[in-house]
């Protein structure tokens, strides 16, 4: 069976990275791809930043492959981890041997709640001086999100995983997210250490290698695995997966980088991870491992982009990294 993988570049560097993945993803699988466009510049042109056409692309492919939208970013990114119906935000974050990393020794994985939390869109103006914002947390998507971390940290015979929450203040809301998710790791034989969220802030930079597998609400894990971008080396490494029960989505953690768009000098390498992932979760396995490893490889030796003190540009590390396949 050929899988279809909806392909959006967006906006800014999301038109250099995501063709740089499709090389990548061309070398080694057998995909039909399908393009569509979401973001600044079809917003600009027609009105609208997300066209059902491409909404409807992503609900009906296999799995997408998305770069970055600029301004629209809330009204783009929001509605298609809705389109692939995904509860959870895996964002892993590793230093690479070879790079300058602030804590060489980092290597862990957010799973972050995708759904609600501050990012429900609940937000009002209530008069000249006020505008509030309304916090959503149910117990079936904090169960859900525990139900994937236990089989998460199982697969990778761990033992248990980290929850950050900030439940000492937001009783009701952390609370009901801390409460269901260390009962469900209770129920599946899988450990928990809470961590409040401010102090995982300090501890992360400080000892970064106590932690493997961090789960938390969504705008801490958004906020706090830019934090890990920083300790290895910067945006240009941070690959994410947005999972649902039968749909994903894959991006880069970062944004358009306006500073570099058009330059060709954008870090392609979380979007190729990105594209690893991708790979790993339609089972091709060895594939995913293979990209990876060539990643590694180019991370290692070079060529490099600028962001990581190189000279090279997208084109050329993304022509390194197929190299090695
Ligand atoms: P950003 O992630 O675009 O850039 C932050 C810094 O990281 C910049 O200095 C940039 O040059 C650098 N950087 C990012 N990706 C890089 C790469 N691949 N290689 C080398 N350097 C890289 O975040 P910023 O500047 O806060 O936002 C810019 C725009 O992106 C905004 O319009 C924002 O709304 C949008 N955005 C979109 C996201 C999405 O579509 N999922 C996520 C985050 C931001
Ligand atoms: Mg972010």
């Amino acid at each position: 069976m050929t899988e279809q993988i909806a392909v959006i570049e967006g906006d800014g560097v999301g038109g250099e990275v995501v063709p740089a993945a499709v090389r990548v993803l061309e070398a080694v699988a057998d995909f039909e791809f399908v393009h569509a466009e979401a973001g600044d510049a079809v917003a600009e042109r027609t009105g609208d930043p997300l066209p059902d056409e491409t909404y409807e692309t992503v609900a009906d492919a296999d799995a997408t492959l998305f770069g970055a939208a600029g301004e629209t970013a809330a009204d783009v990114i929001l509605p298609l981890r809705e389109a692939v119906g995904s509860f959870v935000n895996v964002r892993p974050a590793r230093a690479y041997p070879g790079v300058d990393a602030l804590r060489p020794e980092t290597d862990l994985v957010f799973l972050r709640e995708n759904t609600e939390g501050v990012y429900a869109g609940h937000e009002s103006d209530l008069s000249p001086d006020l505008s509030t914002l309304t916090r959503v947390v149910t117990t079936s998507a904090s169960e859900q999100l525990a139900e994937f971390a236990c089989e998460y940290v199982t697969e990778r015979g761990l033992d248990g995983f980290h929850v950050a929450h900030k439940a000492n203040v937001m009783r009701k809301t952390d609370g009901r997210f801390r409460d269901a998710v260390t009962s469900v790791a209770d129920a599946n034989g899988v450990e928990t250490t809470e961590v409040l969220m401010d102090a995982f802030a300090t501890r992360l930079p400080l000892a970064p290698e106590q932690f493997d597998v961090v789960v938390c609400p969504n705008l801490a894990g958004d906020v706090l695995s830019d934090l890990a971008a920083g300790l290895v080396g910067g945006l240009g490494l941070l690959p994410s997966a947005n999972i649902g029960v039968d749909n994903a989505l894959f991006e880069p953690v970062h944004g358009t980088a306006p500073d570099i768009a058009g330059e060709g000098v954008a870090n392609p390498c979380a979007t190729i991870v990105s594209a690893a992932m991708l790979l790993e979760h339609l089972g091709y396995d060895a594939a995913g491992e293979a990209v990876r490893s060539a990643v590694e490889s180019v991370l290692a030796d070079g060529p490099r982009t600028p962001d990581l003190g190189g000279e090279a540009s997208t084109d050329a590390v993304a022509e390194a990294v197929v190299s090695r396949l």
